[in-house]
């Protein structure tokens, strides 16, 4: 009897809410019918079976968005998620306000928890509130000592190169870099991940996490049923793999910070935050302590930030570094002509200070242009809170939206000559007029990066480190001509890049 009931009622609860979904996805597809698609969609895979990560596919979107001058567009993946593509500024505007897609970031879930990159709502606002002090002025200044030390670390690794004849490869020592800095900067935790290169486990972790994230956000078939994934598939073990090895390290650095601050007495606390030479773990493990509403970060939720600024705050700063060494490369005449302005400002000096950033307005220009042709982070995703209209197209809540920043960065409606490398575009002179929104690499609005300044610092160190000691040369004529991107996650280098270096 009471199981009877039991069903009648789930029953009536289906007769209940399937006409209205049915209804809505009806909606749906008469709404993405109106949008513009670079091929009809199959009925199972929608666009998943011919979506490529690579240039040739990247090539053929941007060719066909061109031709037929389309600034948005759907994407299906599966039968049920349409994706709606924006590329222009006031269409991210219109948007901006709405929360994070789960679906899109709930990949990244099992790596970061609900740090900061991922949570929505009260929750996010709370964190965002108590994490924005860490990334004060005053926290970062000192920071820049700690991105000259590490670079030094790359510049006695590149400079033994050079004196040998051999090429050095950017990327993955520039990662290691970014990650030895992140790493200081989070938690005061001195790593030797530049020494030690890929053989670093955690380093290595980290890369398969990113790979592996891209592949199942990909393939639908991936994403059916987290059991079926992790422990049923070859790639599902070696995820979890990755997850415990970053899990591991990132909960022992926890501890040891901890440990650090039970150990120092309350009068060098103070002192400390006097200071405000604190970490980003310092100020998550203080406030924590001082908060008073009894909603404090739990170790977990600890756990979710350090991953998540570790996540957001080495690879992202790689590739943007990757990408401007590459075109200062191909480029000869802008490099002199940045190095001549890294050489006004240092005088003589081999480590750039605080102050001397403001004045580095020339390769400020140019990192910025490498990040507008080729933005680290190049999607980002959100979710409608109701049916909205955008540009004139009305698109129903269950469409995921994709904030395409290579698409804006690449809008020829907003950029003369937008595929050219052309630094000047960002002199002050030259922007005045330009929406805020035209350039994104950061995002904008509540929730853009809360690192950027950090990211950019760092940037500036490392560019002006390098071209004050060696002239750069690509040494493959195919590679100068053309590298590829591999868009898995963040938007890598397709190929290994090597410099031949000259020192100076
Ligand atoms: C060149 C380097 C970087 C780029 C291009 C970049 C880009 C971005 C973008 C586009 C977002 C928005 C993501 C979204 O809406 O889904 C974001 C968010 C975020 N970034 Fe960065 N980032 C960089 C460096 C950093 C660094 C160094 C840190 C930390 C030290 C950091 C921490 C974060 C965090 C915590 C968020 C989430 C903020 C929130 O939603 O409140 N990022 N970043």
């Amino acid at each position: 009897m009471a199981l009877s009931l039991l069903l009648l009622f789930l029953f009536s609860l289906l007769l209940l809410f399937l006409p209205r979904r049915i209804w809505r996805y009806y909606n749906l597809c008469k709404a993405m019918r109106q949008l513009p698609t670079m091929a009809p969609p199959h009925w199972f895979w929608g666009h998943a079976n011919i979506i490529e990560l690579n240039q040739s596919f990247a090539d053929k979107v941007y060719a066909w968005r061109l031709k037929n001058n389309i600034n948005i567009n759907v994407f299906w993946l599966g039968p049920f998620r349409a994706m709606v593509s924006l590329h222009l500024p006031e269409y991210f505007k219109a948007v901006m306000k709405n929360p994070k897609a789960p679906e899109a970031y709930s990949l990244l879930e099992d790596w970061l928890g609900r740090g900061l990159l991922i949570e929505n709502g009260s929750r996010w606002f709370s964190n965002r509130r108590l994490l924005t002090p860490a990334f004060h002025f005053d926290v970062l200044k000192p920071y820049v000592h700690v991105y000259n030390d590490c670079t030094d670390i790359l510049l006695g690794k590149w400079e033994k190169s050079a004196l040998n004849g051999e090429t050095v490869e950017v990327y993955n020592t520039i990662n290691q870099l970014t990650l030895d800095v992140i790493l200081r900067c989070a938690c005061s935790h001195f790593s030797s991940c530049q020494e030690k290169g890929r053989n670093d486990p955690y380093v290595k972790a980290v890369l398969d996490l990113c790979d592996l994230s891209a592949e199942r956000f990909m393939n639908p078939l991936l994403t059916v049923n987290n059991f079926v994934y992790f422990y049923l598939t070859s790639r599902g073990w070696r995820h979890r793999k990755a997850l415990k090895e970053t899990h591991k390290h990132s909960e022992k650095i926890i501890k040891e910070r901890k440990a650090v601050l039970m150990n120092e007495g309350r009068q060098e606390r103070i002192a400390k935050s006097k200071l405000k030479c604190l970490d980003f773990l310092d100020i998550l493990l203080l406030a924590n302590k001082e908060r008073k509403d009894g909603d404090g970060l739990s170790d977990l939720e600890i756990r979710y930030e350090v991953d998540t600024f570790v996540f957001e705050g080495y690879d992202t700063t790689a590739n943007a570094l990757t990408w401007t060494l590459y075109y200062l490369a191909k480029y000869p005449e802008i490099q002199e002509k940045c190095r001549e302005e890294v050489r006004d400002v240092l005088r003589g000096r081999n480590q750039l200070d605080y102050d001397d950033l403001s004045k580095l307005q020339y390769t400020q220009c140019c990192i910025k242009e490498a990040m507008r042709l080729n933005p680290p982070v190049f999607n980002i995703f959100r979710s409608l809170t109701e049916d909205t209209v955008i540009g004139g197209h009305y698109i129903p809540k269950e469409a995921m939206i994709i904030i395409d920043i290579t698409g804006i960065h690449r809008n020829p409606n907003i950029w003369k000559n937008p595929m050219e490398y052309d630094p000047l575009r960002f002199h002050p002179e030259h922007s005045k007029e330009r929406d805020p929104f035209s350039f994104v690499p950061f995002s904008a609005g509540p929730r853009n990066c809360i690192g950027q300044n950090f990211a950019f610092n760092e940037e500036q160190v490392v560019i002006a480190s390098i071209l004050n000691k060696f002239s750069l040369e690509i040494s493959d004529e195919r590679i100068k001509e053309r590298l590829d991107i591999l868009p898995v996650v963040l938007l890598r280098p397709a190929e290994e890049l090597h410099l031949k270096l000259t020192l100076l």
